[in-house]
């Protein structure tokens, strides 16, 4: 059956908001402790969420750390995993640097009592552009809004603002007026105290910018003083840099290789936003692959790339996936290059993952915090002076949660099957939380017996799904939204012929395959 044109999720209005019900309503991700008013930053997975983000995980944990990719000459390279304490020594946060410098420049609002990032709000004046193209900057009273500091496009327009705009164009007939960024206001004391933020209703509410750390704290023990202060870790990747030591004095691996490690990270966002794009727990997987500081440069490039091309396997629309290289003033100063998978999102390009050469600064910063010699040592190097070093780190570093949401944007879909409207997710059958699902065609003449023996057959090795309530397309259409690949429908030729129909969730159409193939069928679609 023929499909629909279709628009990418970018052309759609109110698709993100459309993506956000699915997922309540099919039990992809529910707000948290939703009975209790929920928690802003916090989001759980539901019964078909949790297969799709595992799927994800597995994926990647089979791709990067027990199959990876063969290096650049061809050859194998050595990975290894490991899964790390959430809470570890809080030295450990010192030396990597976020018990003093991992936090975001924080503002808030006396009036309304909200709290921004000071780079995430957008200072501007108004602007009127006379007929002859004069411009007067009308700088009295400035506003703010959620947006890119410097950027005025798509500013969003409160109450105050709009009617400062019908008042200037009232005095102003035939000029345009139009909003200009006024960069660093908020650091300014008398520019700020022109603002008015974004639902306030009088300028010079807004606090001066603050750092705000964002490691949540916690206490480890009875006593809950300053020597028992802990943090939930930011980030996977240290957990793997204090154990350099222990995987190399265990795992026999040798320089160049790899440390994968898939787990929670918590970060105290101070705007949680776009679902669960920033949350404020989420799951990282993370890469760390020590390597010669002669060969860095080079392994760069080759994660750049293997992790780029990784979601295009996944069957990620290449229009949406961007790989782009930071320019120099966006470096950290200890990296030597960090380029960022970028995913056009619903609500704007943004990053899917980071890969960052970060040079050898962690295990530097760990060698000295912790007094122990966190060299490598290469007992095959001829030279003696190279036989001990530190070496240096490429860092592939990935988000499960905002992978499993930019898969669920890229595979959300709205077309017309047979003049009828449908949602379908058009998963990459290995992603799909649920592979196949069986039908019988109606309720009796022995087909749901027949269903359910098909059914418990295919469950020994694959996730099926059995449903023989409502009408056949209604059955097809939840298929669709789940992002089921196949449905098996059992009709009187199963009975009478041995065969059943298997539909294709994409195309729609249909084929009839001998009951004895179907598992054969589907392992070789699935990859499985
Ligand atoms: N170890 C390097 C590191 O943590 P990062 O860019 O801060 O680098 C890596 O984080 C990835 O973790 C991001 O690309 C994103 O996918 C994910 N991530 C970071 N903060 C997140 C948040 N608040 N919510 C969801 N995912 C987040």
């Amino acid at each position: 059956m023929p499909e629909a044109a279709q628009q990418s999720p970018q052309q759609q209005p109110n698709v993100m908001e459309s993506i956000v019900s699915l997922c309540k309503r099919r039990g992809f991700v529910y707000p948290a402790s939703e009975i209790y008013g929920g928690l802003n930053g916090f989001w759980d997975y539901g019964p078909l969420g949790v297969l799709l983000k595992n799927n994800i995980r597995d994926h990647w944990w089979r791709n990067m750390v027990e199959t990876p990719p063969l290096g650049p000459d061809g050859k194998v390279i050595d990975m290894v995993g490991i899964d790390t304490a959430i809470i570890q020594n809080p030295k450990t946060w010192i030396a990597s640097g976020h018990v003093g410098g991992f936090s975001d420049p924080m503002v808030d609002d006396r009036e309304t009592r909200a709290r921004y990032r000071a780079d995430q709000l957008a200072v501007y004046a108004l602007e009127v552009v006379a007929a002859d193209g004069s411009v007067r900057v009308d700088n009295e009273v400035l506003f703010a809004a959620p947006g890119e500091v410097g950027k005025t496009d798509n500013v969003e327009l409160f109450e105050p603002h709009r009617k400062r705009v019908a008042s200037i164009q009232k005095n102003n007939a035939g000029k345009e007026v139009r909003p200009v960024a006024v960069p660093n206001a908020l650091q300014d004391e008398a520019l700020r105290a022109k603002v008015i933020a974004p639902g306030a209703s009088a300028p010079g509410t807004l606090t001066a910018p603050r750092a705000f750390n964002l490691m949540f704290k916690t206490h480890v023990g009875a006593l809950e003083d300053n020597q028992s202060v802990t943090y939930l870790r930011p980030e996977t990747a240290q957990g793997i840099f204090v154990n350099f030591k222990n995987v190399t004095d265990t795992a026999r691996v040798r320089v160049p290789f790899g440390i994968g490690q898939i787990g929670k990270a918590f970060r105290n966002e101070i705007n949680p936003r776009n679902f669960t794009f920033r949350s404020r727990e989420f799951e990282q997987m993370e890469i760390e692959f020590f390597c010669r500081a002669s060969e860095s440069a080079q392994w760069y490039q080759y994660w750049r790339e293997r992790r780029y091309r990784w979601y295009l396997d996944l069957g990620m629309k290449q229009a949406n996936l961007h790989l782009r290289e930071h320019e120099a003033s966006e470096l950290a100063h200890y990296a030597a290059g960090c380029a960022d998978v970028e995913y056009d999102f619903p609500f704007g390009r943004s990053e899917l993952e980071g890969i960052a050469n970060r040079t050898d600064f962690d295990l530097r910063q760990h060698s000295q915090m912790s007094g122990k010699d966190l060299r490598y040592f290469d007992d095959q190097e001829p030279n003696e002076e190279a036989r001990r070093f530190l070496p240096h780190v490429i860092e592939p570093s990935a988000g499960a949660d905002r992978g499993t949401l930019a898969f669920l944007c890229d595979a959300f879909s709205e077309d017309e099957v047979g003049g009828e409207p449908r949602t379908v997710l058009k998963l990459h059958p290995r992603l799909a939380p649920i592979k196949a699902a069986v039908f019988p065609l109606v309720k009796k003449d022995g087909m749901p017996e027949k269903a359910l023996e098909i059914y418990r057959s295919l469950k020994q090795r694959f996730n099926v799904y059995y449903d023989e309530k409502a009408a056949i397309g209604r059955r097809y259409r939840r298929q669709d939204e789940a992002g089921t690949p196949f449905c098996i429908t059992v009709d009187g030729e199963t009975l009478s012929a041995g065969s059943v129909t298997v539909r294709e969730r994409d195309s729609c159409q249909q084929a009839r395959i001998g009951v004895g193939e179907l598992a054969s069928y589907l392992g070789e679609r699935l990859g499985a």
